[in-house]
């Protein structure tokens, strides 16, 4: 299996409750290698930047509204098959249907506050990792 990167936002829900760590460890325990980290304060230009796709969606306004309520943690991970084993981890997007282990099972209030973002594939990744970071801010 090849070693590869995935992004990940550790989001307002989590920063406000002072679980940055606890997720993080949670990734760290599942194999991932935090490459790149920064706390930021999303402006609505990011917000509704990086979640362009969810435009049309009806949940847009909140979605980007609860982003920009606090700071959020953006990382680089690292490891074997990162985009799947971020997945995993993270569990479904809607903590009632994540399985138990996971990070949203754990630790999740709803479905929008749903403590942490991972790309969906490889592709994905390589973009959103270039939306908040420069190459040399990821240290491998
Ligand atoms: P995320 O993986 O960051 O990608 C898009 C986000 O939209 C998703 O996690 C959820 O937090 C959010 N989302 C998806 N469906 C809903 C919904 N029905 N209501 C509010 N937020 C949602």
């Amino acid at each position: 299996m090849a070693v590869t990167r995935t992004f990940s936002i550790i989001k307002p829900d989590a920063t406000r409750r002072n679980l940055t760590g606890a997720v993080t460890k949670m990734l760290e325990d599942a194999g991932l290698r935090v490459v790149a980290s920064k706390r930021i304060h999303m402006t609505r230009e990011q917000a509704e930047g990086f979640y362009a796709v969810h435009k049309d969606r009806p949940f847009f306004g909140e979605l980007v509204d609860f982003m920009m309520s606090e700071p959020v943690v953006v990382q680089v991970l690292e490891g074997e098959d990162a985009v799947t084993r971020n997945r995993d981890i993270m569990g479904a997007t809607n903590p009632a249907d994540a399985a138990s282990g996971t990070i949203r099972k754990a630790l999740a209030l709803s479905i929008g506050e749903n403590t942490v973002h991972g790309s969906d594939s490889d592709e994905n990744a390589a973009i959103e990792i270039a939306f908040f970071f420069q190459p040399e801010e990821i240290v491998g």
